[in-house]
Formats: C-alpha cells, sequence, structure tokens
C-alpha cells in the first residue's frame, strides 16, 4: 500500500501534531507519513517543535488577505507536498469550500468534546458550565459546518465535581494524544464508508 502523506495544520502548542508524530515513529500508524507541518501563525509554538522532530514546517501567514485568498496558498502548499490527508490539530481557521472541494472527505479535525456538544470554541469550560458528568474527544471529518462533519472517533473523560477548565482540558487533552493517533490510523488504514453523517466500518 502506498504511504499517506499527511499535511498537519496547527496554529498553536501542537501537542496533537506531536502525538501523530510518534504514533507514526512507534508504529501504531502504519503506512502514513507527514509531507509538512503548517502553521497560519509563524509563532506558534508547535513549528519549533516540529522542526525540533525533523519535521518540514512551512507558514501560509493571514497577513491581511480574505479566507479564499488564505485557503487558495495553503491548498497549494498542500498540493505541492503532494498531501493526501489533512489533519487539522488546533488550527484556529474556518476553511473555504475551496479548501474543502480539495480535499473531499480526506480532512480531520479533533475537538475536545463529545460532539454534537460543545462546538466552537471553549469546549471544555462549556462541558463545565453546562453541568455534564462526562465529555471527551472528537475526530470528525470536516464539512461547511461548524465542527460537525461525519464522526470517526469518539474518546469519553468523566467531569470531576473539583474540576475547573485548565484540570479538564489537562485531562481531555491525554485522551486526544491517544484518539487522534487511532482515528488517524483507521482513516488511513481501514475500510469503511461515509453514508450521510455516519462513518461505517466495513470488515470486508
Ligand atoms: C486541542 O484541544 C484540540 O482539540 C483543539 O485545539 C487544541 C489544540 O491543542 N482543536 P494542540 O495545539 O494540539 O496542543
Amino acid at each position: 500500500m502506498k504511504t499517506k502523506r499527511l499535511g498537519i495544520l496547527i496554529s498553536g502548542r501542537g501537542s496533537n501534531m506531536l502525538a501523530l508524530a510518534s504514533a507514526i515513529r512507534d508504529g501504531q500508524i502504519s503506512n502514513a507519513s507527514i509531507a509538512v507541518v503548517l502553521s497560519d501563525k509563524s509563532a506558534a509554538a508547535g513549528l519549533v517543535s516540529a522542526r525540533e522532530q525533523g519535521l518540514t514546517t512551512t507558514v501560509v501567514a493571514r497577513r491581511g488577505r480574505t479566507r479564499e485568498e488564505h485557503d487558495a496558498e495553503t491548498v497549494s502548499v498542500l498540493r505541492y507536498h503532494q498531501v493526501d490527508l489533512v489533519c487539522l490539530a488546533g488550527y484556529m481557521r474556518v476553511l473555504s469550500s475551496h479548501f474543502l472541494d480539495s480535499f473531499p472527505q480526506r480532512i480531520l479535525n479533533i475537538h475536545p468534546s463529545l460532539l454534537p456538544a460543545f462546538p466552537g470554541m471553549n469546549a471544555q469550560l462549556q462541558a463545565i458550565e453546562h453541568g455534564v458528568r462526562f465529555t471527551g474527544c472528537t475526530v470528525h471529518f470536516v464539512d461547511e459546518t461548524l465542527d460537525g462533519g461525519p464522526i470517526v472517533a469518539q474518546g469519553i473523560v468523566p467531569v470531576l465535581d473539583d474540576d475547573n477548565e485548565e484540570t479538564l482540558s489537562a485531562r481531555i487533552l491525554e485522551q486526544e494524544h491517544k484518539l487522534y493517533p487511532q482515528a488517524v490510523e483507521f482513516v488511513v488504514n481501514g475500510t469503511y464508508k461515509v453514508d450521510g453523517r455516519r462513518v461505517l466500518r466495513s470488515h470486508d
């Protein structure tokens, strides 16, 4: 099987990007390599960590351009690196239709809640304030909705009575670092079909 080339998009810390890199290194994700780590922010800490790992990095800065203009450059950089699968990992931008159409069902995102609960920003705080007893994280295909595409995998994290945003976020993040590699391994090597909103495993 041909090795799938991943493009990982970040805007900040990049811990999920590092979790994917280490899962590829230790064989938990097979048939995949990281073609490029791309950030829209030159100051993203994750760029430094990616370079320390010997990964190729690039910055596509916003520079006052429209979303469409910025996305067009991002797509051409991803194409230049022959990316097969795009993994958003803390990438703080909503994608244009040109971007979505360029990688149909080949863009994944990780979100720190059990979607469809608590989409958007501050999902961990939303969970605490709502009083749910369980939250978690979700890996999903990206479509034109905000955190609303077909769900690939979810991980559950209990909310403890003495949790605050920081403690809960830290426990969800641990779970994210396990879930995202599992989901990428599944998308790269598993057999499935996307039927409406449902990602169905096939066993043939
Ligand atoms: C994670 O909580 C992820 O779920 C959300 O943004 C955060 C990114 O963290 N989309 P990191 O940059 O991967 O450390």
